[in-house]
């Protein structure tokens, strides 16, 4: 059973009730740039229609591509950074068991390159010594620092095991189709090459062969994920009346005029953890320009209502939260009877231990309701590659409607190129000397 819902209630402590009608206007004119790809960035909105011309056809060569690399490998490195790694370990993390199953044995996936950690490098290839390895390396300009050089150590690794050959066919490339080193690379070496469509950014790439080739060689059910997105693509093309995307971009917006300046992406599933990774680069490297946007963070709950709740309690009101709710868990764990009662917590003794999150959520919402945090609730049935196609539309669409609000264009990101340009300079490569 398929539920995805938008609750924006808790908004109208706030805000006028009537200032979210007010922004239909806005809103669908933002809808119709979008939906006509004429608004900034249009050269970058390959995502708005790619759900639906993901063609059974291209579902099988990932699934055949997965078929062919697991039999010849049992773990995978998905070497990639940003909008090239987030999208496959938010669906990975988000479908798998937290811990592995004795009975069933998936393949393992390890992340790299998403990070210059030397320390981490040397222990995860003294790990792979031995190992029976793949790896799948991402980059959409096939240039990034982080990933290439990682992958220079994980393809000496994998030739010295075995052999160019050997590595070659566990190697799978993912990059741009004609331009960058990796494209040249993989060529030369003749690596199975996947595209990354010319019209879709890095952040917007989950349903490319980005995130859907590691989530593929995961076991993971990557046409139930598409079929969400594809369901999502229909409803978030809707007006803004019948268009929770669109509802939900106008809410923040609202908010943001109103001084809530960060919002926080709140879940208690830790499951979750990489979905709000993948949504906070979304977001931020999305909105955040010309001085403008809304910072995103994010919190595990209850976790960090242990370390972070006396601030978004208590602090400066500057926050709104949006939590994403998962109405049906997995698991259904009943709090057990027992007779002594010397921790006191038979009063809770029968009760499914989710119904306890549950009391804890709505506890915290309405604490933080009344210390003046706007609350805005998702709420999906379960946590299943159906719905986290749904969710990652839905979001998609969102911020490209919040980045039009905002008076931005949501698909570039100039700023990411300062911190580079000054690491290029120090490292001495060619072409930046004193480009400070
Ligand atoms: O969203 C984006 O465009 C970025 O986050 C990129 O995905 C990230 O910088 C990695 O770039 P590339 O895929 O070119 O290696």
């Amino acid at each position: 059973m398929s539920h995805f819902s938008l609750d924006i209630e808790n908004i109208y402590p706030f805000i006028p009730q009537q200032s979210i009608g007010e922004m239909a206007d806005k809103t669908n004119k933002a809808l119709e740039q979008i939906h006509a790809k004429t608004g900034p960035g249009d050269d970058f909105l390959g995502w708005v229609d790619l759900p639906g011309q993901i063609s059974d056809k291209d579902i099988s060569q990932i699934l055949e591509t997965a078929n062919r690399m697991g039999n010849l490998a049992d773990t995978f490195v998905i070497t990639g950074i940003g909008g090239s790694y987030l999208g496959a370990r938010a669906v990975i993390e988000a479908l798998s068991p937290y811990f592995p199953s004795r009975d069933h044995k998936s393949p393992e996936i390890i992340y790299a390159g998403h990070h210059l950690s030397g320390d981490y490098l040397a222990e995860l290839l003294s790990y792979l010594e031995g190992k029976n390895f793949g790896i799948v390396v991402i980059s959409k300009s096939g240039t990034t620092t982080e990933p290439a050089v990682t992958f220079r150590f994980l393809k000496n690794l994998l030739e010295k095991q075995v052999g160019a050959d050997g590595a070659a066919r566990r190697i799978i490339a993912i990059t741009d189709a004609h331009k960058g080193a990796l494209r040249t690379l993989a060529g030369r070496e003749g690596y199975q090459c996947f595209v990354i469509p010319d019209n879709v950014g890095g952040r917007y790439s989950v349903l490319t062969p980005v995130g859907l080739i590691p989530i593929a060689l995961a076991g993971l059910p990557v046409e139930e994920l598409v079929a969400g997105a594809c369901e999502m693509e229909e409803e978030a093309s809707l007006p803004f009346n019948q268009n929770a995307s669109a509802r939900y971009a106008a809410a923040r917006y609202l908010l943001y005029r109103e001084g809530k300046k960060v919002e926080i992406l709140a879940n208690y599933e830790p499951r979750l953890h990489f979905f709000s990774e993948w949504w906070k680069q979304l977001f931020g490297e999305s909105e955040g320009k010309d001085h403008k946007g809304i910072f995103p963070a994010s919190i595990e709950l209850t976790t960090d209502l242990h370390s972070l709740g006396q601030y978004i309690q208590d602090g400066e009101r500057h926050l709104f939260e949006t939590v994403i709710s998962i109405k049906n868990p997995v698991h259904h764990p009943v709090i057990p009877e027992v007779p002594e009662n010397l921790d006191n917590l038979n009063y809770i003794a029968g009760k499914e231990l989710d119904f306890v999150n549950k009391q804890a959520e709505l506890g915290t919402r309405m604490a933080h309701v009344d210390g003046g945090v706007p609350n805005i609730r998702i709420e999906i049935d379960r946590a299943d590659a159906q719905h986290l196609g749904q969710l990652i539309y839905f979001f998609e669409k969102a911020c490209a409607i919040s980045g039009y609000l905002l008076g931005i264009n949501p698909f570039n990101q100039p700023g990411v190129e300062a911190y580079k340009r000054n690491m290029f300079m120090l490292l001495g490569k060619p072409g930046y000397e004193g480009k400070k």
